[in-house]
């Protein structure tokens, strides 16, 4: 029996009735849903809008519910409307006339508001969680690899010495802002629709702060078309979840270049890997692969939510069910790549004499000759140019900045001498680097501290 049966001649077309019905998705809201219901019955008694006696009923009666839900004993109807419709029912079959008075002074329209809201609100603590353990782990990477030298690369040319450390470090700087921004989305989510009823709030002298208060949220909405009508929470939420997409994305990128024999700077553990079903020698990084992949179908959620809502006039319209599998397809697909990325990163293998190979092969230390001369006197760009002719005169001999000898040195610019093997070493150009934010060893250090103490 639909609820609007009162209206109506004949019940609802079948396949039309699975087409407009959300509760094969909106079921994963049913104890938000009811948690919001008991909150909404506990403020209808304490303003007598309903007795005490419908008030404890309506109490006991959700809470048998929602226990039954949990342990299974009660199984959703997979033919209702939505979950609101099936818990209002349910309840009205165990309790009678009590549940019929539940939704005094409520909308369908302020319950799924508050809802979305809710599941929202609670699921973003444990992403947030996720996010730190991954933060944490490359901090202690990063500790770890502070004096690894690798090349840092722009264009994917090899540009100058950083260390694998302070390479990880600009993840966990990435990652420290998505959860950040978590809490941001968190703050707008987490207030309180209901009171706004259909559309045009209610006569019924409702307390929209008890509730908000008794639901543990910040607030209660301004504007009753407002509350019913905007999904914006969910689309900031689509958008913070994209970015870390993003961030993950890159940094999977980097792991299968990485795990490359053209590069071979990681290699992946084996509980993290796949293989061929043809080529015997393979050894697969399908998981960052896939993490690269996925990225796709967030953004696309983004885009789905930015859609159902551009066109809608106020208030509710029917297109705004549509948000519920994009945002939980968002949520479920980060949560299910960090669950993988994060234990992937954890044990994977760092192959530093590979990377300090690299390093070593890319004149990556040719702005620190350059800086040589400048320090010897030479305007810089000069000594550029002159830097500029070293690396093509040892290109031309199959030689590096460090294996030139130094006579060739002083016949492009006799203001060289012995000590600029010294200068031009590794090691000593990223530990040179100082400057806050840059890759000397004991930076990266001081960050991964930073950077943990923030997780705190
Ligand atoms: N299942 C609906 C949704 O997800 C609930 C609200 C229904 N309201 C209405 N007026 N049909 O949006």
């Amino acid at each position: 029996m639909k609820l609007w049966a009162g209206r109506f001649q004949k019940a609802l077309d079948d396949k039309t009735n699975d087409f407009n019905s959300s509760i094969s998705f909106d079921c994963r809201m049913a104890q938000e849903d009811i948690a919001g219901s008991m909150a909404h019955a506990a403020m209808l008694e304490a303003q007598g809008i309903i007795s005490a006696e419908d008030g404890k009923a309506i109490q006991d009666g959700l809470a048998a519910i929602a226990a039954d839900l949990q342990s299974g004993a009660l199984a959703i109807d997979m033919t209702a409307e939505d979950i609101h419709t099936f818990i209002e029912g349910e309840l009205t079959s165990r309790i009678g006339d009590a549940g019929k008075r539940l939704h005094t002074g409520r909308s369908r329209n302020d319950q799924v508001a508050l809802d979305i809201r809710l599941y929202l609100r609670n699921r973003i603590p444990a992403l947030q969680a996720q996010i730190e353990e991954l933060i944490g782990v490359l901090c202690n990477k990063a500790e770890e690899y502070a004096d690894a030298i690798m090349p840092g690369y722009t264009h994917l040319q090899r540009a100058q010495p950083i260390s694998f450390g302070h390479h990880l470090m600009a993840y966990a700087e990435m990652l420290l802002r998505d959860r950040d921004r978590l809490s941001d989305v968190y703050k707008r989510t987490n207030v309180s629709p209901l009171g706004s009823g259909a559309l045009a709030a209610t006569t019924y002298p409702l307390d929209r702060e008890a509730v908000a208060k008794a639901l543990g949220m910040d607030g209660v909405t301004n504007n009753s078309l407002d509350g019913v009508s905007d999904r914006d929470f969910a689309v900031e939420l689509a958008a913070a979840l994209s970015l870390i997409m993003v961030h993950l994305s890159r940094f999977s990128e980097e792991i299968i270049l990485w795990c490359s024999w053209e590069f071979k700077f990681v290699e992946l553990d084996d509980a993290f890997s796949t293989g061929s079903s043809i080529m015997p020698q393979k050894k697969n990084p399908d998981i960052a692969e896939l993490v690269r992949g996925k990225s796709g179908r967030v953004f696309g959620d983004l885009m789905t939510l930015l859609t159902v809502l551009k066109g809608i006039p106020l208030a509710y319209n029917k297109d705004m069910q549509e948000d519920k599998e994009a945002i939980f397809d968002a949520l479920d697909t980060v949560t299910m790549c960090l669950t993988a990325f994060t234990p992937m990163i954890d044990t994977m293998t760092v192959l530093t004499d590979n990377m300090r190979k690299a390093a070593a092969g890319g004149f990556i230390n040719a702005t620190d000759a350059a800086d040589y001369l400048v320090g010897k006197g030479l305007p810089f760009r000069d000594a550029y140019k002159a830097t500029g002719e070293l690396v093509a005169l040892c290109i031309k001999k199959g030689l590096t900045l460090e294996t030139l000898p130094l006579e060739e040195y002083q016949a492009v610019c006799d203001l060289f001498d012995t000590d600029v093997y010294d200068t031009i070493a590794l090691e000593r150009c990223a530990a040179m680097r100082r400057v806050y934010g840059g890759p000397a060893p004991e930076n990266v250090r001081a960050q991964a501290v930073r950077v943990r103490e923030l997780l705190k």
